[in-house]
This record gives structure tokens, C-alpha cells and sequence, in this order.
């Protein structure tokens, strides 16, 4: 099978290719390098021994989209490109419309043109706003929307449950958590493009020193050590059930769904915790200051992935401490 996947040069797409890759899945990988560099890829051949070439395309230009349909026979596709910082998101809302309601628009009417019958979306556990009760399932009722960002998920996740009976598509929504960590080689890792939001890579600017501190926003939760819990998991992880939900989508009986799950570890680590877990690894200590709370910040959110260990036959194997340490060794690597 040939599978596109779009946004192939960023941090879950290149962890992406080298699953299917080794899965056996002939990959076309397709990347506007919008917040990417496609020297990455080097990294998926030395891990993989496959030369993956980049189709350096916008999605928002359906003609160009349309010449890698024609170019190749695409049997699946794989839909990571996104713009995904919440922050920046608040700030141009019509930026992250624009991208991203338009590149999944496109990508459907070439799917429809070309006949392509299985489709994966990267989503988000932002869809789910504030929650109510934890863990979080897929039934869990959504609450209000915090950032243009996840409603560009939200809305993706509308427009295909619209979309895929009228065209007998095979959807499968996968709602991400929060992907740390790198390969185990440390040939291919996170690059954030502008200043990091998230966590892990914050802890690691800190530990090389471009950063000299990192701040805690807020120890006065209601958790066990009064820091926000998240639930992360490790990018391979992630990878990994991509390549499930392909085989899943492609044994089904069914000529059409739309399917999600969630994709997380199930259990919530604090950020205290995270910092702990990257200390014991790495034996480097880090230096850190307790803010104030961040708007927007939930206390606690983790998933039930139940669904996803049932249906995909997929679970997470890797712990925090893995995600820690191979994180590490790529940012070592790249410090180099
Ligand atoms: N990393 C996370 O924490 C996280 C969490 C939940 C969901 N997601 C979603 O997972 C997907 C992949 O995330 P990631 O962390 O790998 O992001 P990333 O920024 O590393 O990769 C996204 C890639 O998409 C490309 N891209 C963006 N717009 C494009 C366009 N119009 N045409 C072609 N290419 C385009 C970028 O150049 C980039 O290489 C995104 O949809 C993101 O919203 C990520």
C-alpha cells in the first residue's frame, strides 16, 4: 500500500514514516517545510535504509496537491500538516483557519477525485476543552473550545464525519495527548519552529543551557503535588498506532466509518513529576521557578485509551522515563 503523508517532515509525521516504513508500507511523504526542514528525512534513511524523498508542497494549492495524486497511486492517506501553536493560534485565528480547514479541504476533494478510501486525522485532546470527569473518554462531552487552534481540530473532525458516508470513506480521528520523546537512535526528534510551548522541550533547552530557567506555572492545583497533570506519550507510541489504524481501516468490513480514539498513556504525570523523571535520566539537574498559574491551563487531563487497546489492538510501551531519555539523547545529538 502507498500511503501520503502530509506534514511527513514534522515531529509525528517523520516518526510516522520510519513505523510504516519497517511495517512494510510504501510512504509518499508530502511537506510545505511551512515550520519543517526536509534535511530531517536524512534522519528517517539513516534509521529505515529508504531514501524518502519530500513533495514540497502547500495543501492550501489543490492544483500542485493534485499532481502528487496523479504522480502517484495513493491508497491512504495520512493527514499530520497542520499549524499547531495555541498561542500563536489566539493571535491569528485567520492564519490557522486558513491552513488548516483549507488543507484538509483539499485533501478531500482530491481523495473523492482519485478514490483513495482510507484517511487518518491527527487530532487533539484540545477538542475536548474543559472536561468535567477524568479520565477522558472519546463519549466524554466536549467543553468549550479554548484556542482558533483545537477548533480547527474540532471543526476537521466535523467536516469529516460529513464527508466520509457520503463518499464511503474510511476515517479514523486519532485524538493525541501529548507527544514527548524522540527515536531511540536520536537521528529524528522534535524541532520546535519558534519558541516551545510545550513541556519536553523546555526541559531540554534548559538542561543545554539556551535557556536559564524554566518556570512551573503554578503549584497551588488540586493534584497530588499541586502542578498541572498531563498525559504524555511517547512519539513512537504515537507513531506506532498510525500504522495500526491503517491496518485496522484497511481489515474492516465496514465500506465506510469515522472512528476515534484517543491516544494516551492513560495515566497523568505532574510537571514536577516530568522534571523528576528527566533529572533521574539524564543526571543533569535542573534549575526552575514557580509562577503563576497560565490562562488557559486545565489542572488535570489524561485519557482512557481503552477503546484504542481494544479496536486498534494497540498500548503504549514506553514510560516517561523513555520519552525523557530519548528526547534527550536527539537534543544532545543536535547540540552537537
Ligand atoms: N505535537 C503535539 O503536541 C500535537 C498534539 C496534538 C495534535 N497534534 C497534531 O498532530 C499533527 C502533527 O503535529 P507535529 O507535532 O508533528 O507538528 P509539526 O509542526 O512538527 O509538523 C507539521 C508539519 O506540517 C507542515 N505543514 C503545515 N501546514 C502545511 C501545509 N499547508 N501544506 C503542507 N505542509 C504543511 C509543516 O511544515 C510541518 O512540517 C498536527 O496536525 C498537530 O496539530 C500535535
Amino acid at each position: 500500500m502507498k500511503v501520503l503523508v502530509t506534514g511527513g517532515c514534522g515531529y509525528i509525521g517523520t516518526h510516522t514514516l520510519v513505523d510504516l516504513i519497517s511495517a512494510g508500507f510504501e510512504v509518499v511523504c508530502l511537506d510545505s517545510n511551512i515550520c519543517s526542514d526536509e534535511k530531517i528525512l536524512k534522519g528517517v534513511s539513516s534509521i529505515t535504509g529508504m531514501v524518502v524523498p519530500n513533495h514540497k508542497v502547500d495543501l492550501c494549492d489543490r492544483e500542485a496537491l493534485r499532481e502528487v495524486f496523479l504522480q502517484n497511486q495513493i491508497d491512504a492517506v495520512i493527514h499530520f500538516a497542520a499549524l499547531k501553536q495555541v498561542y500563536e493560534s489566539v493571535k491569528k485565528p485567520l492564519l490557522y483557519y486558513q491552513n488548516n480547514i483549507n488543507s484538509l479541504l483539499n485533501l478531500l476533494f482530491c481523495l473523492k477525485e482519485f478514490s483513495v478510501s482510507h484517511f487518518i486525522f491527527s487530532s487533539s485532546c484540545s477538542v475536548y476543552g474543559k472536561v468535567e470527569s477524568l479520565p477522558v473518554t472519546e463519549e466524554t462531552p466536549m467543553g468549550e473550545i479554548e484556542s482558533p487552534y483545537a477548533n480547527t481540530k474540532k471543526m476537521g473532525e466535523e467536516i469529516l464525519r460529513d464527508f466520509y458516508h457520503i463518499f464511503h470513506q474510511k476515517c479514523v480521528l486519532l485524538r493525541y495527548f501529548n507527544p514527548v520523546g524522540a527515536h531511540e537512535t536520536g537521528e529524528i526528534g522534535e524541532t520546535p519552529f519558534g519558541p516551545p510551548q510545550n513541556l519536553a522541550p523546555i526541559i531540554m533547552q534548559t538542561a543545554l543551557g539556551t535557556r536559564e530557567k524554566l518556570v512551573v506555572h503554578g503549584d497551588d492545583y488540586s493534584t497530588r503535588d499541586g502542578t498541572c497533570i498531563r498525559d504524555y506519550i511517547h512519539v513512537m507510541d504515537i507513531a506506532h498506532a498510525h500504522t495500526k489504524a491503517l491496518e485496522y481501516s484497511v481489515a474492516a468490513c465496514e465500506k465506510s466509518f469515522c472512528e476515534v480514539f484517543n491516544l494516551g498513556t492513560g495515566k497523568g504525570v505532574t510537571v514536577l513529576e516530568a522534571i523528576r523523571a528527566f533529572e533521574s535520566v539524564s543526571g543533569k539537574k535542573l534549575r526552575y521557578d514557580v509562577g503563576p498559574r497560565r490562562e488557559g491551563d486545565v489542572p488535570a487531563i489524561y485519557a482512557n485509551n481503552t477503546k484504542a487497546q481494544e479496536k486498534l489492538l494497540w498500548s503504549p510501551e514506553r514510560t516517561i522515563e523513555d520519552m525523557m531519555l530519548s528526547a534527550w539523547k536527539w537534543e544532545a545529538k543536535r547540540a552537537k
